[in-house]
């Protein structure tokens, strides 16, 4: 019997390509192309499956030009790049990778906070330019992580890593806000206090974004969010580009409105907003927050596991849209 064809629509670990070729015949995009969504439709003509990263983007059109697609397995735990209610009309299974990079992008939100609030780009930058010629008082102080107020915006697995990392090794209060409030155990467990999102704007020395992306959180921090922050903010996105309102952004920090922004996400990105570019007290990452070698090959191997699981009569781990399981 012939094998499954599926499309792996960005370069990978090759060994992850020699596992999925022992079930599928693969065609992959080794070298990386930028595909167009036209070229990306042209690809995936006689594709059952496709092994997808958060920059395909799989829509009603997509699906509607590759009737064979059955199922598209993402390579991150968001999944924004996806029309579920569409993938879900047309009959194909959505799957993310949740779980597998949760310390890991925990261990990174914390490092940009820290970054950003200790002003370590900014300095260095001084640095490396000959700038530094003699010590002084006053000289990049930025502000205290140790005893200061944690805010999280987005509770979900990521939030409360961060959550963890800032009350118990660095004595953070921690406050948060996310649509639902976690229960008390785990609240205990983070040390985290629930607060109304205002609050937590007006409250926090430092806040971090960890909400999913979705029509209803675009812009979610934008000038008048921006304005209830104090002047002396840190504020940190990991999550996705468009919950923040970048323009916006790099206004508030030529102004001062903040003191600091460390982003590893961006509207448009890889397109970087020329303002966000033009203003120094910005910490600017190129979207890795799960980016270790471990990490990023557990969540193509989870990717993996769900095409082969799905086409070998099994259960996928991580469906998003299981109804489409059961009229199967
Ligand atoms: C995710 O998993 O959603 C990350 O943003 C991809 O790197």
């Amino acid at each position: 019997m012939s094998k499954p064809k599926i499309l792996i629509a960005r370069a990978v670990f090759p060994e992850v390509i020699a596992r999925l070729e022992q079930h599928f015949e693969v065609e992959s995009n080794q070298d990386d192309h930028t595909w167009s969504k036209a070229e990306l439709i042209a690809h995936l003509q006689g594709k059952a499956g496709a092994f997808t990263t958060g920059g395909d983007r799989i829509d009603a059109e997509v699906l509607a030009a590759c009737p064979e697609l059955k199922i598209c397995a993402n390579m991150a735990v968001g999944y924004n790049n996806f029309d579920i209610d569409a993938m879900t009309a047309a009959g194909v299974l959505a799957t993310n990778a949740p779980d597998v990079l949760t310390e890991t992008t925990a261990d990174f939100g914390f490092a940009l906070l820290m970054a950003t609030a200790r002003r370590i780009t900014e300095s260095e930058h001084f640095l490396r330019a000959g700038q530094w010629t003699k010590w002084r008082y006053d000289m990049f102080a930025g502000a205290d992580i140790h005893g200061s107020v944690l805010g999280i915006l987005g509770m979900g697995r990521i939030g409360q890593g961060i959550a963890k990392r800032g009350a118990h090794g660095f004595g953070m209060k921690v406050i948060y806000h996310n649509r639902s409030r976690l229960d008390a155990a785990l609240e205990a467990e983070c040390q985290a206090r629930y607060v109304g999102k205002d609050e937590l704007l007006r409250t926090a020395d430092h806040l971090v974004l960890v909400l999913p992306y979705s029509p209803a959180s675009h812009h979610t921090i934008g000038a008048a969010e921006l304005a209830l922050m104090k002047p002396t903010a840190t504020l940190v996105n990991i999550a996705r580009g468009g919950i923040v309102d970048d323009a916006a952004l790099a206004a508030a920090l030529r102004n001062k409105t903040i003191a600091a922004a460390g982003l590893d996400v961006f509207e448009g990105e890889p397109s970087v907003h020329p303002d966000l570019l033009a203003v120094p007290n910005v910490v600017l990452t190129p979207h890795i927050a799960s980016a270790t070698m471990p990490t990023r090959l557990a969540m193509a191997s989870l990717a993996a596991d769900n095409l082969i699981a799905f086409f070998t009569g099994n259960k996928p781990l991580t469906p998003l849209n299981a109804a489409v399981l059961a009229i199967k």
